[in-house]
């Protein structure tokens, strides 16, 4: 079964072969097992990156160290992945005493920096979860470490791998509206998935960076490698109109709360069997609680966001993020000199769709293998002409058949050809941070802010 679905993947590939593999990516030895040492045990560490890895590539990698700031989160993430290696509080001593080819970073935002560096530094490669970092001065410290270092790092983008993006790309590339002019992107959080973000350390500038920076990096991604260009120059609104301060009332967190009938964001993480083993068992180590009020008063970041982004060839994007929608879904239109195309995802009154929204992202986060496959629609319209609809096969789970086809090209098929380059490295994950890193400093001065007064990198007319 396994090597079936490899092989299955390995085809399609090949089928879209047409360049080589970028030289700069991951290469592993493959005579001997990968030794990988994992730090976050969280949620995106212990499924995507601990028990996905070892139950689809044992017989490829091996984990040799786990190491988290929550002791017995770490304790209870080695179990769920099922490693029989040793745990560590220290990252350092788990890097110099067990040596790993590979560090993985699955902590909460503002803490990957550090990580990602030492990581580096201490000679391994590194893969990090998105964002990169959370602003301009860790970017550049990852910038300046990864050009000391001799080795790899690779920005865990999993959204470009989803086959429904990778035919967008394709249309693009291939020319299908001549050139780019402009492009509309809508993004929606419903009021699950949205408001989980408000509920955690999300909700915090300092430890997300905001969801211009936590959740837009993977949509400034998607649209920079779209585009084919880098941002030039990003101007931005946003506020904050709709939780934390702005709600008629508020409790310690829903557990406690005294208005959980009135309240429709009520939550009881102790109903939900696998919250309640990841974070409510642990929080008496340090006091992370994950179902918080997302009413409370510290939330400091926004829940409406808007910006305009003018790449360096010219092309100008208008992006929309709304965190608190009746429906999770998204859209974008195209425009070219030749005509447009309109792509959009889960926009029920688009789509015959009978899926509960409370669903929709325990779907897409889901790992456990079942593979719902559906057709989605692109439309394509070209000027003078009528239009035509090309549909896609998508999978519903694990960002859209994404994730696996992101892990399958890291450890099986590094070699295969990658011809829409999906493989993102640093300087993907920087671009797509900086846009939201500008479009806050933007809201803050009222001004558009120029990407290449961020750090040292200068936005290119083609992506490198
Ligand atoms: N690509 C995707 O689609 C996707 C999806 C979900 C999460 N993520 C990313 O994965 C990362 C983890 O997210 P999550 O939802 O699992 O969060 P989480 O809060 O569930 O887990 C974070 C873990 O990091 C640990 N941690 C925090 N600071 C630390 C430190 N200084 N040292 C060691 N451990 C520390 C916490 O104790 C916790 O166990 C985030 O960066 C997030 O953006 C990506």
């Amino acid at each position: 079964m396994k090597n079936t679905r490899r092989e299955f993947i390995f085809s399609i590939s090949m089928l879209a072969a047409s360049s080589a593999f970028p030289a700069h990516a991951f290469a592993f030895n493959k005579s001997k097992k990968l030794k990988v040492a994992l730090v976050g045990t969280g949620i995106r560490g212990i499924t995507f990156w601990g028990k996905r890895l070892l139950d689809e590539y044992s017989d490829i990698l091996e984990f040799v160290g786990l190491s988290d700031i929550n002791p017995s989160r770490l304790e209870y993430g080695k179990q769920y992945i099922g490693a029989t290696c040793p745990t560590f509080a220290s990252f350092e001593e788990m890097v110099s005493k067990t040596k790993p080819d590979l560090v993985i970073v699955t902590t909460k935002d503002s803490t990957h920096h550090e990580f990602i560096i030492k990581g580096l530094e201490m000679g391994c490669d590194v893969l990090t979860e998105k964002p990169l970092t959370i602003d301009e001065v860790k970017c550049q410290q990852i910038l300046d470490a990864e050009k000391a270092s001799n080795k790899n790092l690779i920005v865990g983008f999993n959204y470009r791998w989803s086959p429904y993006a990778t035919k967008i790309k394709e249309l693009i590339a291939n020319k299908t509206i001549g050139d780019l002019v402009s492009v509309d992107f809508n993004w929606y959080l419903n009021t699950y998935h949205g408001a989980s973000y408000f509920r955690r350390w999300h909700g915090e500038m300092e430890s997300s960076g905001s969801l211009w920076v936590h959740k837009a990096t993977h949509h400034f991604d998607l649209l920079n490698w779209w585009i084919d260009s880098e941002p030039n120059e990003v101007f931005a609104y946003g506020d904050l109109e709709f939780y934390g301060k702005n709600g008629h009332f508020r409790g310690k967190n829903c557990r406690t709360c005294d208005h959980k009938t009135e309240c429709a964001f009520y939550w009881d993480i102790n109903k939900d069997e696998f919250s309640k083993k990841l974070y409510a068992d642990h929080e008496h180590e340090d006091g992370y609680i994950r179902d918080n009020c997302l009413f409370r008063e510290d939330i400091n970041i926004y829940d409406k966001m808007s910006a305009q982004v003018k790449y360096t060839d010219n092309t100008i994007l208008n992006y929309s993020l709304t965190t608190y929608s009746p429906f999770e879904g998204w859209r974008v239109a195209f425009n070219g000199t030749e005509g447009r195309i309109e792509a959009w995802l889960d926009i029920p009154y688009f789509e015959n769709t009978s899926i509960e929204e409370a669903e929709k992202h325990a779907n897409e986060m889901a790992q456990n293998g079942e593979e719902i496959v559906a057709k989605k629609s692109i439309v394509i319209h070209k000027l003078w002409q009528e239009f035509e609809t090309v549909q896609v096969d998508m999978e519903e789970s694990g960002h859209g058949g994404g994730d696996k086809r992101l892990q399958d090209k890291i450890f099986v098929n590094p070699k295969v050809p990658d011809p829409y380059g999906r493989t993102a490295g640093i300087r993907d994950g920087a671009m797509s941070i900086l846009i939201g890193i500008a479009a806050r400093k933007s809201i803050q001065s009222g001004t558009p802010i120029k990407i290449s007064e961020l750090t040292d990198l200068r936005p290119q007319i083609r992506r490198s």
